[in-house]
């Protein structure tokens, strides 16, 4: 097994490079010895950092931006799954998806997102379980809300709640949500395919405990789980 985290000699293509959570993931590959080539809608200038103007929801920019990588280049690590035929052929490569936390709890307010990531996040489980026999491994990361553009665009006053609300009272930074993507796409991480990991700062709920309390008065240690399959 290498060193964690050390990506020498991998190549990866980072979606949403210029600014963010994908900027920081540009990066930190970068620093961990990663060739990067940034897809996103604008130019980005960084060092060690190639580019491409791509919308990714075009199915053509995405083709010939694949063409412009060249097909004799191996691509290990990816953040859509554009290139999904070529990790295939080569039979390895790490996909990490982005989803959020408001596809696994349903945000008040936030509908679309919550069924886009939703699809996020079942698509992942079921694509995985294609993939990973082929030696692609394919997960996603499903974060709270991290302090980028995007939110603090949601002004001051959702922002403060959003802080007021989570257990760790701040919002995550998006060099954390880095640190785990560069860990997945090592091979340091070598057991982890079809995962959705809520890094929320303590504001994922897991509430398998709520059948208990429908059916029984008693104390917690009391208290016999229902026959309630949810
Ligand atoms: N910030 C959060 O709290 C948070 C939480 C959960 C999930 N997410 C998800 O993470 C992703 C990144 O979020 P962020 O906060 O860094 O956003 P951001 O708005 O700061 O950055 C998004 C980047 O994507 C690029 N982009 C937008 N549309 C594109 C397209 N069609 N083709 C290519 N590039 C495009 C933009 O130019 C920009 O550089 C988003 O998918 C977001 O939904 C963010």
């Amino acid at each position: 097994m290498g060193k964690p985290c050390d990506l020498e000699g991998k190549f990866a293509i980072v979606s949403g490079a210029v600014q963010g959570i994908g900027q920081s993931i540009a990066e930190l590959l970068i620093r961990n010895r990663a060739t990067v080539v940034s897809w996103d809608l604008k130019p980005v200038r960084a060092v060690g950092l190639r580019a491409s103007i791509v919308d990714l929801t075009d199915p053509q920019s995405i083709r010939e931006a694949l063409a412009d990588i060249g097909s004799d280049q191996r691509i290990d690590m990816q953040f859509p799954q554009a290139d999904l035929p070529i990790m295939l052929r080569q039979r390895s490569g790490r996909i990490v998806r982005l989803g959020s936390l408001a596809g696994k709890e349903g945000l008040r307010g936030l509908a679309v997102c919550s069924a886009a990531s939703a699809g996020v996040i079942a698509f992942t489980k079921v694509l995985s379980r294609e993939v990973t026999p082929e030696n692609v491994f394919l997960n996603c990361v499903a974060p709270g809300p991290i302090e980028t553009n995007m939110i603090r665009s949601l002004g001051p006053d959702v922002v403060t709640r959003m802080i007021r609300d989570g257990p760790m009272g701040r919002l995550g930074q998006p060099e954390e949500l880095a640190n785990m993507v560069a860990w997945l796409c090592s091979e340091a991480s070598c057991f982890n395919s079809g995962a959705v990991f809520y890094m929320s700062g303590c504001r994922a709920r897991h509430r398998a405990a709520a059948a208990y309390c429908l059916t029984d008065a008693g104390p917690p240690e009391d208290r016999v789980p229902s026959t309630c399959p949810g």
